[in-house]
């Protein structure tokens, strides 16, 4: 089941002309599933209609008006005691004051009091005011408070200024949003390894052998371990992908690099889940100018690239990760050849994936694989999104990390 399923989101807009973007959020965290209830400042309403917002949820959007409607008495301790977040979007210097000091004065600021869940802030002020003292303060003490802050960012405001106050786009506060809803999930505590993309190997300083790896399933990977809570690194060849908010990225190119970063975070890692196309080549002597055309067809030594799963392995039991999961691309005898690596490289689990079907592998966003446990079992899965593989994967980590 998707994180959004089931989720309540208790929407805050104040008044900032930055208010369209959350019209935009709201539109997306509906798409993705969650249920979004709005409430709206009255200076937020100057800048955007109640109306917007209904629309595009299906969800009431409330004002101060409400305050004093028949449902008046009780609607501020609903909204704060069903929300499983609120999302302050866009959070202005008047609100962040009000949130500060427990002020009651309107819908918004009273179902903040009310609130059982986490609460998050993602400002927006123009002229240099975030970074005034009083702001500021106000940003520390909710910040102390356990207040979740989404940006700002850095950039060109609604006055031309150029400055720190920008709302974040969209897209990032609902990385943000999932993130902070992931808290408190079953994984929680637990650190987790995720490797993704394909290796590059250098042949001179412009060239490289690769592979057509996208790193798709390593950071639906990444994502899915957020989601239930872990604390994530992502170590990444150079992918077209947005990274998932809150993963700790560890940018590598080659087998090498890859390597060592992996055996430096062994030590650190509960459970390692080797979802890279490593390079099993590299040449074996790169050159250190680009090879000339005029100088005819170049031949390039290959020599074994480092075989980062079989030395995980070898490792000290006190620096191998509790658990570790490999996987296995394969054109030809896709089980045998996942059950022999399964064994080789001491692996817990292992995903083999047969990657001559159109509609699983390299780059598409669907995966057909077959788990294969170290005690012999055998799980088919049948044709599913990479995230419901990531999400599959995860659930079977959990048991083996407890065990
Ligand atoms: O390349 P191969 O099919 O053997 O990969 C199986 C598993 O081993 C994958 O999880 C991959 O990330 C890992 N691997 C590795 N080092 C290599 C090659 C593959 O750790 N040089």
């Amino acid at each position: 089941m998707s994180i959004w399923q089931e989720t309540h989101i208790l929407l805050g807009v104040s008044g900032s002309v930055a208010a369209y973007k959350a019209a935009f959020l709201a539109s997306r965290l509906t798409k993705e599933g969650a249920r979004v209830t709005t409430v709206l400042t009255a200076a937020a309403t100057r800048f955007v209609s109640p109306l917007t917002f209904q629309s595009l949820t299906a969800q009431p959007a409330y004002t101060d008006e409400a305050l004093w409607g028949a449902e008046g008495h009780v609607l501020h301790v609903q909204l704060g005691r069903q929300a499983d977040l609120m999302a302050v979007v866009p959070a202005t210097a008047q609100t962040l004051s009000s949130l500060a000091h427990g002020r009651a004065d309107n819908l918004l600021t009273l179902a903040a009091l009310t609130l059982q869940g986490p609460l998050l802030l993602a400002p927006a002020m123009d002229a240099g005011m975030y970074e005034h003292p009083a702001v500021q303060a106000n940003v520390e003490t909710l910040r102390q408070r356990g207040a979740y802050f989404a940006g700002p960012t850095t950039g060109r405001m609604a006055s031309g200024e150029h400055g720190l106050g920008r709302l974040l786009e969209p897209e990032e506060l609902l990385g943000h949003i999932r993130y902070l809803l992931g808290r408190r999930g079953p994984l929680q505590g637990r650190r987790l390894l995720v490797t993704a993309g394909g290796t590059q190997e250098p042949i001179d300083p412009v060239r490289v052998i690769t592979n057509k790896s996208s790193g798709k399933q390593g950071y639906a990977l990444a994502q899915a371990a957020l989601d239930m809570g872990a604390e994530v690194t992502l170590i990444t060849t150079p992918t077209a992908l947005a990274p998932p908010v809150g993963a700790r990225l560890i940018h590598v190119r080659t087998a090498a690099e890859m390597r060592a970063a992996v055996l430096q975070a062994c030590p650190q890692t509960d459970a390692l889940l080797m979802a890279a196309a490593v390079a099993d080549f590299t040449p074996a002597r790169p050159a250190g100018h680009k090879i000339k055309k005029r100088d005819g067809l170049p031949h390039i030594d290959l020599a074994p690239a480092p075989d980062i799963l079989a030395e995980v392995a070898a490792l000290p039991d006190a620096q191998r990760p509790r658990v570790v999961i490999g996987f296995a691309a394969e054109s030809r005898d896709l089980l045998a050849n996942a059950a022999e690596k399964l064994r080789r490289k001491k692996l817990d689990l292992i995903v083999a994936n047969d990657i001559t079907a159109a509609d699983a592998g390299f780059s598409v966003d669907t995966n057909r694989v077959t788990l294969l446990h170290a005690d012999g079992r055998r799980e088919p899965l049948p044709l599913m999104s990479k995230a419901q593989v990531a999400e599959t994967v995860l659930a079977r980590l959990l048991p083996l990390l407890s065990a």
